[in-house]
């Protein structure tokens, strides 16, 4: 069975106005580049998306997770979505594209990437979660609750095709090293790791043997780039995505997009440097405003058709989110009623990847000792 792939790659080229949202004509210029790529065949499919100032490109096509030829057309894309970006002065422009030529894959040079190849099943739905304003391990505790938690994911206490659980595929994304951990069995030493969001992501979730699911086949995965170890110096917090498969020896739809109705503390908003709730939006929504947030998360739904993206269906555009969006809401203003002062703002270790730094440079100097 030939295989397709699902290629979510994103980038902020620029954004309109300040770092809110993406400009329609950015969007149009993305449309023309992956339109051509589409009738040569280059793409089965493709859809355009922003998830607050980022542009986000989801391409289906059959050349496989890290293809030269489809990393190249992303790249290209945002270079020629950059040259309209600095036409209209927008604020940052090519900000993610932190080298000036491609060299045969986007990873590390700036754009955040998700990919998943599998065979197509008789119905494959897909969720493509985009978020703004956040880190790759804002992922960390809702794809733990899709794929291990009972008391979210129905499926895995009533469903015999997923009772034996998931593994997990955990980055440590500083020193650049992996661990796979199965659950249910290791799920108290899984959750020591990605509990701390900013050292451990989860980059896959795999099916068990035991799975109807050809188990080499990720199910779930999750952009874990970090531009700070690029580019060596702060250029914004790394918005993540995600893409899950979903049904029939997964978790339902419903059950992948449960986590959000509660809207959890994530580190990045003003400056990436604030811990705030995320937000689901509908993509109306997909900009952050307040403060520059709240951090927020679109889910577009899609079910695939011989690799065609049939879709997107706008998951959170629902008055079932409602609540979530207020308590989301309130939270924000209770975080950000303190201020300069933690736990709103970072602890001082995650500012080491922000511009705190160059502020106490300053102060170096004045500090005596005191005893
Ligand atoms: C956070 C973000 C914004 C900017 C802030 C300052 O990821 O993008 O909150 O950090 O608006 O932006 P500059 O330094 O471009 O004025
Ligand atoms: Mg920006
Ligand atoms: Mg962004």
């Amino acid at each position: 069975m030939e295989k397709i792939t699902v290629s979510l790659i994103k980038a902020d080229v620029g954004g309109f106005p300040g770092h809110s949202t993406v400009h329609p004509d950015l969007k149009e210029r993305a449309n023309k580049e992956l339109k051509q790529a589409k009738q040569n065949g280059l793409l089965v499919d493709y859809h355009i998306l922003n998830a607050g100032d980022d542009l986000e490109l989801l391409m289906s096509h059959r050349k496989g997770v890290d293809s030269e030829e489809i990393h190249g057309l992303a790249w290209h894309t945002f270079e020629a979505a950059t040259e309209v970006a600095k036409e209209l002065k927008l604020h940052g422009a090519g900000q993610d594209l932190l080298v000036d030529a491609f060299s045969g894959n986007i990873r590390g040079m700036g754009p955040g990437i998700a990919e998943l190849e599998f065979v197509e099943r008789g119905s494959e739905p897909l969720v493509a979660f985009m978020m703004d304003k956040t880190e790759p391990g804002a992922f960390n505790y809702p794809i733990y609750k899709i794929f291990a938690d009972p008391f979210n994911t129905a499926g895995l206490v009533v469903d015999p095709t997923m009772h034996d659980g998931f593994v997990f595929e955990v980055w440590d994304i500083k020193k650049k090293k992996r661990v796979f951990l199965r659950t249910p069995e290791e799920l108290y030493s899984l959750l020591a790791l990605i509990g701390a969001k900013s050292e451990y992501v989860i980059k896959r979730v795999f099916p068990k043997v035991t799975s109807p699911l050809p188990k080499d086949e990720p199910v779930a995965v999750i952009s874990t780039e970090k531009l700070f170890f690029t580019a060596g110096k702060y250029v914004g917090k790394d918005d993540p995505v995600a893409l899950v498969r979903s049904q029939s020896g997964l978790p339902a739809l419903g059950e992948v997009i449960e986590p959000f109705a509660m809207p959890y503390l994530v580190s990045g908003w003003m400056r990436g440097s604030h811990n705030g709730p995320i937000m689901p939006v509908s993509f109306t929504y997909s900009k952050c405003t307040r403060f520059d947030g709240p951090p927020r998360v679109i889910a577009a739904g899609f079910q695939l058709s011989k690799g065609r993206l049939v879709g997107p269906a706008d998951l959170f555009d629902d008055p079932a989110y409602d609540r979530a969006r207020r308590k989301a809401a309130m939270i924000a203003d209770y975080m950000r009623a303190h201020g300069p002062f933690e736990p709103h703002r970072l602890p001082i270790e995650e500012m080491e990847y922000t511009t705190l730094p160059n502020v106490m440079k300053k102060l170096a100097g004045r500090f005596e000792d005191t005893e």
